[in-house]
């Protein structure tokens, strides 16, 4: 009998890593999913079933109906936070969306230095806007929210490229190798360590590139590339 070994790259094995998360948070949220259907039907039922005197229990019942909702949305959102389904690629402009991502991502004490142009591409806006929530997110975390994040955009070739510079902690060798692997995160209770995983999904799946080059203590640069749109 002969025996093969498989050797799998870095990459395969994220994917391979990606796919368990995600097959795990599926599973995971539908079996909560129904609980949560059950409470809701326990609520609706005590709610319709008795005439509650004063308002304090009827207010408790609502109470515990919206709070299953909550619950139900904050699953959703976990499992998405998973995967990235399917795209809705639109002709948008990348100047737009990185705009919309800097004003989602507003906070005192950072300041946006900018030099953006408008760059016509095949994508899909909220994915895409997200992507770069994710990566001024973590320049935000890595300056302790105090600083200036730079965005500059250049096209060469057909290509926009898109650095995002900041002067945070910066990442050493390990951090650096490992930052776009799933829930990797040096953030502990704070965070799952997705963000990039999931960003640089998304960039490849609109058949760009992400890469980083970061220094300890110095700062770190997270470069993005994609094809123009030619009209
Ligand atoms: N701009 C940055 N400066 C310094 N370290 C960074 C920067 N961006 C990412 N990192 C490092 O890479 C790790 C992974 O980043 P990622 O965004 O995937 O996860 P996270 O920020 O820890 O958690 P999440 O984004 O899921 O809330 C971070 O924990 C941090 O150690
Ligand atoms: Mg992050």
């Amino acid at each position: 009998m002969t025996e093969k070994t498989y050797t799998l790259t870095k990459k395969e094995l994220n994917a391979e890593k990606n796919k368990a998360i995600a097959r795990f948070a599926s599973v995971a949220s539908h079996d909560l999913k129904n609980v949560l259907g059950g409470l809701s039907n326990i609520a609706y039922y005590f709610s319709k079933a008795f005439k509650v005197e004063g308002e304090t229990p009827n207010a408790m019942l609502k109470l515990l109906s919206s709070e299953v909702a909550n619950l139900n949305t904050r699953i959703t959102d976990l499992l998405d936070m998973t995967r990235v389904k399917q795209l809705s690629k639109v002709p948008c402009d990348l100047q737009d969306i990185i705009n919309e991502a800097i004003t989602d991502t507003k906070v005192d004490g950072i300041t946006f230095e900018l030099q953006l142009l408008s760059a016509k591409i095949y994508a899909d806006p909220l994915r895409m806007k997200q992507v770069f929530v994710s990566i001024i997110k973590n320049s935000k975390d890595a300056m302790q929210n105090k600083g200036t994040i730079s965005l500059k955009m250049n096209i060469e070739n057909n290509i926009v490229n898109t650095e995002i510079i900041d002067y945070g902690i910066g990442m050493d060798g390990e951090t650096l190798e490992n930052c776009l692997d799933p829930m990797f995160s040096t953030k502990l209770a704070k965070a799952v360590g997705m963000g990039l995983t999931i960003a640089n999904q998304i960039v490849e799946m609109h058949t760009g590139t992400l890469s980083i080059t970061s220094e300890k203590d110095k700062g770190t640069k997270v470069l993005i590339s994609l094809s123009i749109l030619n009209s």
